[in-house]
Formats: C-alpha cells, sequence, structure tokens
C-alpha cells in the first residue's frame, strides 16, 4: 500500500536528515514513480531538461552497485536508489528538438521556436563550463526528488561517494553521460543522525552587497 504521509514542506525541511541506515522495505511502485515525477518536474534552463536517471532497484545491482560507492551500506539496504545523471550531448541530439515539438501546442510563440534552434546552440557551444551546467541541472531534479520524497514520509540520503567511471560502466551509460549524485530512498533503520547544525545566516546571506548581512530574526 502506498505511504499516505504528505508532511508539509517546512516540517519536512526541519525534520530531514542524511538517513544513516535503511531497513529495506520496499516503496511500493506508485509511490516511487510520484517522486521520479517530481523531479521530472523541475525547472531547468531553456526547459531543456538534460538529466537522466537511473533507478537501481533489484538487490543484485545494487549489491554491485554498493560496490563501487565505497562500499556504503546504505546503497544495499535502501529501497531504491536514484543514480542522477545528465546528458552532455542531450541538447544536440534530440532534447532540443522535443522541448519545441513540446512547447509548441502548450502556448510556446513560433518565433521563439525559431529563434531557439539557433540561439541554444550558440549558447551552448560557447558554454564556459559545460559540466557545471549539468550539475546545476541534475541537482536540482534529484532535490526536488528528495523534498518529495520526504513529505511522502520516506527517508532519503543524498550520495557524492562512488567512482563516477565504474558506475557508468555498471549501469551501460552512453559516453556522454555524466554520474552527478546519488539519492537512497526508503525506511531509516535504527536511530537518525545527529543534527550538525548550521551556520549563522549573516555568514552566508547579504543585503544588497556581499559584506552587508541581511538581518535574521533568528540571531
Ligand atoms: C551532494 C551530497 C552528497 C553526499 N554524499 C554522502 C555520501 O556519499 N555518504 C554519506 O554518508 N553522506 C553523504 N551526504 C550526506 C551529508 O554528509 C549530510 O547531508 C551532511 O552531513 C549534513 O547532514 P544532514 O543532511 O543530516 O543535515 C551527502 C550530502 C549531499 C548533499
Amino acid at each position: 500500500m502506498a505511504n499516505v504521509i504528505e508532511k508539509g514542506l517546512s516540517q519536512a525541511i526541519a525534520e530531514r536528515r542524511a538517513t544513516p541506515s535503511f531497513t529495506g522495505e520496499l516503496i511500493p511502485e506508485e509511490d516511487l514513480k510520484k517522486i521520479l515525477q517530481a523531479g521530472l518536474n523541475a525547472p531547468s534552463g531553456y526547459n531543456l531538461q538534460p538529466w537522466r536517471f537511473v533507478v537501481v532497484h533489484t538487490p543484485e545491482q545494487r549489491k554491485r552497485l554498493r560496490a563501487v560507492c565505497f562500499n556504503q551500506a546504505k546503497v544495499e539496504e535502501a529501497s531504491a536508489v536514484v543514480v542522477a545523471c545528465g546528458d552532455l550531448e542531450g541538447w544536440r541530439s534530440t532534447d532540443l528538438e522535443e522541448m519545441v515539438r513540446l512547447g509548441l501546442p502548450n502556448g510556446m510563440p513560433e518565433n521563439y521556436a525559431a529563434a531557439v534552434k539557433k540561439s541554444i546552440p550558440q549558447f551552448m557551444e560557447n558554454h564556459p563550463n559545460q559540466e557545471a551546467w549539468l550539475n546545476r541541472h541534475v541537482m536540482i531534479a534529484l532535490t526536488t526528488m528528495m523534498w518529495m520524497a520526504e513529505v511522502m514520509g520516506y527517508d532519503t540520503a543524498p550520495m557524492e561517494g562512488f567512482e563516477p567511471d565504474k558506475v557508468a560502466e555498471l549501469l551501460k551509460l552512453p559516453a556522454s553521460y555524466r554520474v552527478v549524485a546519488l539519492l537512497a530512498l526508503g525506511h531509516r533503520k535504527g536511530a537518525d543522525k545527529y543534527f550538525g547544525g548550521r551556520f549563522k545566516p549573516s555568514r552566508l546571506v547579504f543585503d544588497d552587497e556581499f559584506g552587508k548581512p541581511l538581518p535574521f530574526e533568528s540571531e
């Protein structure tokens, strides 16, 4: 049966921890699809949606994945692990065409469609850091999945501890794909991780210009 808990986002943000250990209890397929769909609804520059996801379900594949994730047990314990990737060549192959095809019947102006067919290749070809461009998109989609899972009452663990080339080989990814991060999903086993705290806003948030703190009531 599907998990029915839907927490408010503020509560989910306050309660979320990077889950140290999972029970392995399965996430119903419909819930997993809802979590994945949330990520696919994330925003992206020009709506190019360069993200790609491999959901690693089966115990055998999760065991193999664990071996290329520095033996992190949660890869094997979680109900599913979403491997978030991006395609550096997506816009060049079919994504640009597909974005325009999808947009036109939904109100995209014809002149915009004609213009982006020229301007996007120019923008991408001259982009100073395509890997950074890809990362920012993949992470926003993965983060959207994380919050959807959390408000639905699941526990999550984002992960960067993996060997990208070995993960790519295991998952048979095309050469233009990059592995950006993993998201383990499931139900927490045992105690949650301690809350490590967060830096004060005055160290991090500025008003109008760097160095002028934006006052927060909590400080
Ligand atoms: C992008 C990213 C990658 C992470 N990679 C790992 C990881 O590989 N293994 C791990 O145990 N925790 C990983 N973490 C969890 C962080 O250690 C954790 O978020 C941080 O210590 C703050 O704890 P909290 O999320 O429980 O507040 C990662 C978190 C993020 C956001």
